[in-house]
């Protein structure tokens, strides 16, 4: 039996390469380094893509491969599929969910930590050599017990909660609805209700058309001066311009981010602006969780040309 042939969008380590291509027939499609694949000849062999969160596939893509069967995303992030087109074909659809979650929850905590006590120039204080010339570097914002707001309670937004308890922080949290078990979290119903009544945003919220720019100016003006923001969903979720200009002109005090319009081509605006995070989308990008999310990938297309149930579907 021919091995399915699988396009891999996007460079994988080779800890996840090797066992995929011992499985299948795998076509490396890597346009950042102009590694890409022959459509025209390769395209209606194409039965599955396995593909990065962030890249995913398009509706271009998807119709390059008219014998598509299945999208396995190493990620959990699927914005960035087609799905519409994926439903129209009936081809399925994977992503990574739960093993990622810790992970990411600890990197958010990180970057709130680390930008609030001012890690990265304090850093650059010592090595620059100012604490010899200048002495102590300039005093930094207290993170324990203040007031936290997740904008969706999903798996990583109630990661994200738990730890941020446990700094003796107020959890308050929007979602759609009140959700089930949040032991002490309050439920604001809008978001800028939510940014009106913390310290610190955190967004945990899936990506999709609904929840585009959801964070947009009237958010950003109600976290206000003292308020920070912490990005670990994606970048469409907000309004970059506004958040640019509310970072610029102090509307918005300080913000932590992990994802970027166009990432990694970030807006360059953002590398002038001292009140900003800047994180190369990381969340996950620990070995450990790395390995499970390509584990989990794999296992979502042996599954799938196995004719097994697909361990995490989303279509
Ligand atoms: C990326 C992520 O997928 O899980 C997600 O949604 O954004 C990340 O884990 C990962 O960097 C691979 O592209």
């Amino acid at each position: 039996m021919p091995k399915p042939v699988v396009l891999q969008v996007g460079a994988l380590p080779e800890w996840d390469e090797t066992p995929l291509a011992e499985v299948f027939d795998l076509v490396r499609h890597i346009v950042a380094t102009g590694e890409t694949a022959d459509f025209a000849t390769v395209g209606p062999h194409i039965r599955g893509i396995a593909t990065r969160g962030t890249l995913g596939a398009d509706s271009a893509l998807i119709a390059a491969c008219p014998n598509l069967e299945i999208v396995a995303v190493y990620g959990v992030g699927f914005d960035a599929v087609d799905l519409d087109a994926c439903r129209a074909r009936g081809i399925r659809v994977t992503n990574t969910p739960d093993v990622l979650t810790g992970d990411v929850a600890d990197f958010g905590v990180a970057m709130m930590l680390a930008h609030a006590r001012g890690l990265a120039s304090g850093e650059a204080w010592v090595r620059n050599g100012n604490w010899a010339a200048k002495g102590v570097h300039p005093l930094q914002r207290r993170v324990q017990g203040k007031r936290a707001g997740i904008l969706g309670l999903g798996r990583i937004g109630r990661a994200v909660a738990r730890r941020l308890a446990a700094f003796d922080m107020t959890v308050s949290y929007s979602d759609l609805s009140p959700q089930p078990d949040t032991p002490g979290w309050r439920f604001v119903p809008d978001p800028v209700g939510l940014a009106a009544d913390v310290d610190f945003l955190v967004l945990t919220l899936s990506a999709s058309e609904a929840t585009r720019g959801i964070v947009g100016r009237d958010v950003l003006a109600a976290l206000g001066p003292e308020g920070m923001l912490v990005n670990i969903s994606r970048a469409s979720v907000v309004d970059e311009d506004a958040l640019i200009a509310a970072l610029s002109d102090g509307t918005l005090g300080a913000a932590a981010l992990d994802v970027f319009e166009g990432e990694p081509n970030l807006d360059p605006r953002f590398l002038d602006l001292p009140n900003v995070l800047l994180q190369p989308h990381q969340a996950s990008g620990t070995v450990e969780t790395r390995r499970d999310m390509g584990r989990l990938m794999r296992a979502n297309l042996t599954a799938h040309f196995a004719g097994e149930p697909l361990p995490t579907p989303v279509l």
